[in-house]
């Protein structure tokens, strides 16, 4: 065939999964998704299923709890990548079992897709979420599994069509709450891009056992700057609200302060709490939560260097992608 490797991917009708999907059938690569019969039934599920039929996505049955369906899956392939969510991380030691047993593959992308989880200074329950992330790494390292640690960043369609204010359909044309001072620097990637650079790196042996860390330059903003981009786009000034990081961090232990001053962090935490009930797969809320203070308050997007000793950059190895920036993403909410 092509010569290119053969790809299953676990978690392939998920949200980031179905990019990767996408991305991986257009470079070529035979694309196997793995799918559990409950899934191909699912009228939600059909649209996803059918543009997956349209690129020639061999289906493969099976189910992470498992164990043959997922030996006999990986069999058939080179590369694994999980893109499985929230509540299936730890159950990727199942994965790990089953590649081991195969014994053919020659690189193994986790469900990562965010922070660097090593390098995080983050609050309960966020802390835990990235540790069990940090736990599979250790797993994949100890098995002397070949791998790929795709670090992301955030996803440009979770976070900016809203200005990461939750419950808000569009970026705020009034108001904007910013956690701690807005200084830090946050990165932001399209999803069609994150999957275009995961699926380049399959094969690249500047890729094995490193992590893939997303960083394009034109993508790397602190709020403040982000606001300001935005308020340019729009011609006018929006009144920024600051919550100071004691304060995020009450908030992130469920304590909302019902002072008078503090009304309007009250309320938008009840639209935050909407927002993430009405979700497709709901995170639980103080993940979400702590997650962000990682992000806005402590920086760990960026406040590390990448050492070519554990990390490449992606736009970097790959300056033929052109990706999307933050600043073109936003035009279309203008
Ligand atoms: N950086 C960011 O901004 C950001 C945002 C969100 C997520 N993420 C990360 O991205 C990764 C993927 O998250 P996601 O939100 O895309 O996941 P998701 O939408 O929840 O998708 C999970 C996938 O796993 C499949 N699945 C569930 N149980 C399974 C089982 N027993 N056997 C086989 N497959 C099973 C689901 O199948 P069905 O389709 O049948 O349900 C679905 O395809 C996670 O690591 C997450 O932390 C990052």
């Amino acid at each position: 065939m092509s010569g290119k490797s053969k790809i299953l991917i676990i978690g392939a009708t998920g949200y980031i999964g179905k990019f990767i999907v996408e991305a991986s059938a257009k470079s070529g690569h035979p694309t196997f998704a793995l799918v559990r019969e409950s899934t191909l039934s699912n009228p939600a599920k059909s649209k996803i299923i059918e543009s997956f039929k349209n690129y020639g996505i061999t289906f493969i049955h099976g189910d992470l709890y498992d164990h043959g369906s997922l030996v006999k899956a990986i069999k058939q392939v080179d590369v694994v990548i999980s893109t499985v969510g929230h509540g299936q991380l730890a159950d990727q030691v199942k994965i790990i079992a089953a590649i081991k047993e195969a014994g053919n593959v020659k690189r193994f992308f986790p469900s990562e897709f965010g922070n660097d989880v090593d390098r995080v200074h983050a609050v309960e329950p966020a802390k835990t979420a990235f540790g069990i992330k940090a736990q599979i790494r250790r797993a994949i390292e100890a098995e002397g599994i070949p791998y790929t640690y795709v670090s992301s960043n955030f996803f440009s369609g979770y976070f900016l069509p809203s200005l990461s204010q939750p419950g808000a359909t569009a970026p705020p044309r009034d108001k904007v709450v910013i956690l701690g001072d807005g200084n830090p620097k946050a990165i932001y990637n399209k999803e069609d891009d994150i999957a275009t650079y995961t699926i380049k790196a399959v094969d690249d042996p500047r890729t094995l056992n490193k992590i893939l860390y997303i960083r394009p330059a034109g993508n790397i903003y602190s709020f403040n700057e982000l606001v300001s981009l935005w308020e340019k786009k729009i011609g006018k000034t929006l009144e920024r609200t600051y919550v100071p990081e004691e304060q995020v961090l009450k908030n992130i232990q469920g304590i909302l302060v019902r002072h008078d001053e503090n009304l309007v962090i009250d309320k938008f935490y009840v639209v935050l709490i909407l927002f993430f009930v009405v979700a497709e797969a709901p995170v639980p809320l103080n993940v979400i939560l702590s997650i962000g203070h990682s992000v806005y308050v402590k920086g760990d997007h960026t406040n590390f260097e990448i050492e070519p000793s554990f990390g490449v950059e992606a736009s970097e190895l790959y300056p033929d992608v052109k990706y999307t920036t933050v600043d073109e993403f936003l035009n279309q909410f203008v």
